[in-house]
Formats: C-alpha cells, sequence, structure tokens
C-alpha cells in the first residue's frame, strides 16, 4: 500500500471523495452563496487523471458527491470513464445524491460502473419535500436503484430536531419490505447552516425511541463504516447512526476529498490542503504531485476536534470548520 497515502498515525487510505459541484441545500446559507466559476472547477479530464493517479496509490473506492453530484451535465460520461480504473484496482464506483434527477441517468451510469448508491432523504412527508412530484420521484428511483443491483441502497437521513425527528419510526417502517439501510446522521456544523446543540439529536436518544417500539439487533460494522449499523429483527432492511458528533470515528478513517474546485482535503472538517487543480494546470509532473499529496496525507490529524463529548468538541468543531462554500 502506497506510503503516500498513509498517515503518521497508520491510517491508510484508499476511499477518496470527489465533490462535483457546489450546489447543495444543507450545507450553505439559506442566501445562498457565490459559485465559483466554472473554469475554476476541475475539469472531466483533471478529475480522470487525478483519480487514475489516487487508484495508481491504493484508492480502490471512489464517491462522487456534491452538492448535487448529477447537477454536473457530463456525469454519465464521467463515470463510463471511471468505471475504466476497474482495471487499475478500483473496486467501487459509488455516488451521493438526492436522487431528484437520478432516474433517467441511473441505467447508463450502472453500465458504466456505479456500483453503490446512497440517497439523501431527509423526509417521507411528501408536503415537507418541496414539491410531490419530486419526492414521489425519489421513491421510484429507490425502488429502481434496488432492481438494478445497487445493494445496500443507503438513505441518508439527517436528523434535525424538531424538524424531521418525527419521522424516525417512518423510517424505519420503510426497512420492514425494502432491502434498504437507513442511515440516520447527526446534524453537523457548518459554515451558515444555522446548526445549534439544541437541533443535534444523539443517536442514543433515537436508538432508545426505536427499541421502545421495535425488537431491535445489532449488526457488525464494516472496519471503514461511517455508520453503526442495526435491524429490527424480521425487517429485510437494516438502519444505523452515523455519530459524527457524539461518537467521532476518525481513528479509522480512510478517506481523503477532492472538492469541485480541485483542492485536496484530508478531512471533512479540515481546510483545504492544496489546490490539485492549480498543480494540474501548471503541468506538475505526477511524482511531484504524489509528493506534495502525500505530506498532506502526513500531516492529517488525529481526530476532527480533541473531544469526544460533543458538548464540548462543538465549539472546537466550529472553530475547525470549514467553508465548503467558500465566497470568492
Ligand atoms: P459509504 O461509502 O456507503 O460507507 O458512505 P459514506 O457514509 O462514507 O458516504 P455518504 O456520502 O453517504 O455520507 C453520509 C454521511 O457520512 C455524511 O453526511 C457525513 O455525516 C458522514 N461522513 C462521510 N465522510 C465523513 C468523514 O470523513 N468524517 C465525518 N465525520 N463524517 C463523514
Ligand atoms: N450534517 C450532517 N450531514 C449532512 N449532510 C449534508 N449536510 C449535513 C450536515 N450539516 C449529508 C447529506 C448527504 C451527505 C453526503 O451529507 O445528507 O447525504
Amino acid at each position: 500500500f502506497s506510503n503516500f497515502l498513509t498517515d503518521k498515525f497508520e491510517r491508510q487510505h484508499s476511499y477518496l471523495r470527489i465533490s462535483l459541484t457546489e450546489k447543495c441545500t444543507y450545507c450553505m446559507p439559506e442566501e445562498g452563496v457565490d459559485l465559483t466559476p466554472s473554469h475554476k472547477l476541475l475539469s472531466t479530464k483533471e478529475i480522470v487523471h487525478l483519480a487514475k493517479l489516487f487508484v495508481s496509490q491504493g484508492i480502490n473506492k471512489i464517491r462522487l458527491t456534491g452538492g448535487e453530484p448529477t447537477i454536473r451535465k457530463d456525469l454519465v460520461d464521467l463515470v463510463g470513464e471511471l468505471g475504466e480504473l476497474k482495471q487499475y484496482g478500483l473496486q467501487t464506483l459509488a455516488i451521493t445524491s438526492n436522487g431528484i434527477a437520478l432516474k433517467r441517468k441511473l441505467p447508463e451510469l450502472v453500465k458504466n460502473g456505479l456500483n453503490l448508491l446512497n440517497i439523501s432523504l431527509d423526509t417521507l412527508d411528501p408536503l415537507k419535500f418541496e414539491l410531490i412530484t419530486r419526492f414521489e420521484r425519489v421513491m421510484e428511483t429507490i425502488d429502481q436503484g434496488i432492481a438494478l443491483g445497487l445493494r445496500p441502497l443507503k438513505l441518508n437521513c439527517v436528523v434535525v430536531r424538531g424538524v424531521n425527528d418525527q419521522e424516525v419510526l417512518d423510517f424505519i417502517e420503510m426497512t420492514r419490505t425494502k432491502a434498504i439501510d437507513v442511515r440516520f446522521i447527526e446534524y453537523m456544523p457548518f459554515d451558515g447552516n444555522k446548526w445549534n446543540k439544541q437541533k443535534l439529536i444523539p443517536y442514543s436518544e433515537l436508538l432508545d425511541n426505536i427499541r421502545n417500539k421495535y425488537e431491535v439487533v445489532k449488526l457488525l460494522d464494516d472496519a471503514h463504516d461511517t455508520s453503526k449499523a442495526y435491524r429490527v429483527l424480521g425487517h429485510v432492511g437494516q438502519f444505523g447512526f452515523i455519530t459524527s458528533m457524539t461518537d467521532h470515528f476518525c481513528g479509522t478513517c480512510n478517506r481523503l476529498r477532492i472538492t469541485a474546485d480541485g483542492n485536496l482535503k484530508v478531512c471533512l472538517f479540515g481546510n483545504a490542503e492544496v489546490s490539485l487543480r492549480d498543480l494540474l494546470r501548471e503541468n506538475v509532473p505526477d511524482q511531484q504531485l504524489l509528493e506534495i499529496i502525500g505530506a498532506a496525507v502526513k500531516n492529517k490529524k488525529k481526530q476532527h476536534a480533541d473531544s469526544v463529548n460533543y458538548t464540548d468538541s462543538i465549539e472546537q468543531l466550529h472553530s475547525t470548520k470549514v467553508s465548503w462554500y467558500k465566497k470568492k
């Protein structure tokens, strides 16, 4: 395994998250942000160049994220080119999407090598969802993904107190017959998303509520899972919790990120380390790129906050929080 992608705590990074767009609803202020002009975003050629370099160093899983990745016009072609990297050791090509504009593209994406799908869905109440037709489209896309063999299809649900916490048991009901993995995510603070401690529901509280109604068993977690997995006895699907706030999982983190404008980030809560885009555009040779990437990886912090106690760590998360949508 490449030395470049191993940090000083011996964490080997095998999972690269590539952000394709900056547009997303949760992580930016309501008034929106100034988006980066497109020439500042990575081109498809640049993304493929970087992906190939990372795969040559042991990355075996790539996830396309955003903002919303389906906003990118050439998504199908990009997935096709990334799919080619399977001959060089890439095993998993994944996408995280809100599912609104995915249905038409999904069969082609799967044909081009996509083999894992996570859908962000925070409410099962069509009225809360902006438009009913859109909601129905997402529900159809979930069934379509399962039918196309994208299993386990994960549903990401960010639980916010007073907003959608009443729906947790409805999501659990969905696992009765559908082969999905519903993951309840602890709400995290990012620039301008109006996060506060009251809005955060610790996963232990949700689990207690679920246990009050259902018989629940703990499942085994894979080494690098972000979530703690459970199943209601007799249900087809499973559920889990992504406990970034009350029980972080930095010790097993194997993820690196590339932002839509080409910055390398070694931690979700970290700052951009280096502009790979600028280096590519200066025609820096691959070996030198690897050394620069390696230096950033070596500097990765042990964890994103010093304390595992969420009431303490919140202040620290705030102080290290990132502008995903930096104003230019
Ligand atoms: P899999 O690849 O299927 O394991 O999914 P994933 O959980 O890695 O990716 P996804 O895009 O579905 O992200 C879901 C949630 O995981 C995000 O909202 C974050 O809360 C959390 N997450 C992903 N990566 C990180 C990370 O590096 N650090 C922390 N703290 N949370 C992360
Ligand atoms: N806290 C927790 N999760 C978040 N996501 C976006 N913003 C936040 C936040 N503030 C989730 C989305 C998406 C995943 C990639 O990140 O639900 O599924």
